[in-house]
């Protein structure tokens, strides 16, 4: 697959740019307000008991602020965060050490939670639990099991698809909160703040045409902006407006809603080559030479969540909005 300047994964590009720009505390984070809030309470009320916060996992797309907010925790906590992921651990043991050599009131971030494998999950249920683990010492009839106590730790996980989640894992997190996509005002105010960072001049007007182009995603708002950010500079004064932000965006081959020709080659061909649909995936994916998984997975579900893709029984439909923003009559009725 080409890479996409909207993809809202984690690209090289992106992790210096991001860490300078992360928020270090719940008041400098904008957004989510529903699981600021929570946390608000949830971090006041285990500073009060003296104890380690509950366990919280976060879920939703990616690129909306859950390494972040992991952080926060760690910095309104007074603790020291770890930062792993499922992928990455591949024994029982490496997680047993990462485990132990936590302190007392210590984050420990495992992102993409759901690819830990199955022994590594089993050992994070007494860690979880009891802040204990049992080690497994020698073999055969002279093995023992000794029971290694841990710090008393916060695990926070994160996960794009909480439904791969195992039912015994996700009951042992306390805290469960779903990070939702941004709207335009906030992005507005992210990107407004981001520019301050990076020292680049741009007013009002320009940060709303970038949110409006940055699918609901901070991640791609402050990616795009750096992008914008070298136009301005070489094409323009240096300063940011709703001009110079057109003008760079259709460059880049983003569109007023964030689409790039990928998205609009899926709607083009749901209107013209199967009459607006009903249409399997499959058939859609196939015409323009994708692979089925990958449209489905990764192109359509911003499709779905602005109403331009509609999802029956008998197969996707593109709506009326998918039409007007295509440029072409909606004549069904
Ligand atoms: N940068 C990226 N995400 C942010 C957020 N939610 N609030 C403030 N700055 C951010």
């Amino acid at each position: 697959m080409a890479k996409r300047i909207i993809t809202t994964e984690l690209m090289e590009e992106d992790k210096k740019l991001e860490s300078s720009l992360r928020p270090q505390m719940l008041t400098d984070y904008i957004g989510q307000s529903k699981v600021k809030d929570n946390l608000k309470v949830y971090i006041e009320a285990a500073k009060q008991r003296k104890e380690p916060l509950d366990h919280v996992l976060f879920f939703g797309p990616p690129g909306l602020g859950k390494t972040t907010l992991a952080g926060i925790i760690a910095n309104e906590m007074g603790g020291n965060i770890k930062i792993t992921s499922g992928p990455a651990i591949e024994k029982p043991g490496e997680m047993a050490a990462i485990l132990n050599n936590l302190s007392e009131g210590d984050i420990l971030f495992v992102d993409e939670i759901h690819r830990l494998n199955r022994q590594v999950e089993e050992l994070m249920y007494p860690a979880m639990e009891d802040f204990a683990i049992d080690i497994v010492i020698g073999k055969g009839s002279s093995a023992k099991s000794i029971r290694l106590e841990l710090p008393k730790f916060t695990l926070v996980g994160a996960t794009t698809r909480a439904g791969m989640l195992t039912p015994p894992l996700r009951d042992r997190f306390g805290v469960v909160s779903r990070l939702e996509f941004y709207t335009i005002e906030e992005l507005k105010v992210i990107i407004l703040r981001s520019a301050q960072v990076f020292q680049v001049e741009i007013d009002e007007e320009g940060a709303i045409e970038l949110a409006r182009r940055s699918r609901g995603t901070p991640r791609l708002a402050n990616r795009l902006l750096r992008r914008v950010r070298d136009f301005a500079q070489v094409r323009y004064d240096g300063k940011i407006t709703r001009e110079v932000a057109c003008f760079a965006l259709d460059l880049l081959e983003v569109d007023k809603l964030g689409l790039d020709h990928i998205d609009r080659e899926i709607l083009t061909t749901m209107i013209e080559k199967f009459g607006g649909g009903p249409v399997g995936i499959e058939a859609v994916a196939t015409t323009i030479g994708e692979d089925p998984g990958t449209v489905e997975e990764v192109y359509e579900p911003y499709l779905v969540q602005n109403g331009l893709i509609l999802r029956t029984p008998r197969g996707r439909v593109a709506s009326e909005l998918a039409y007007q923003h295509i440029g072409l009559n909606y004549l069904q009725g």
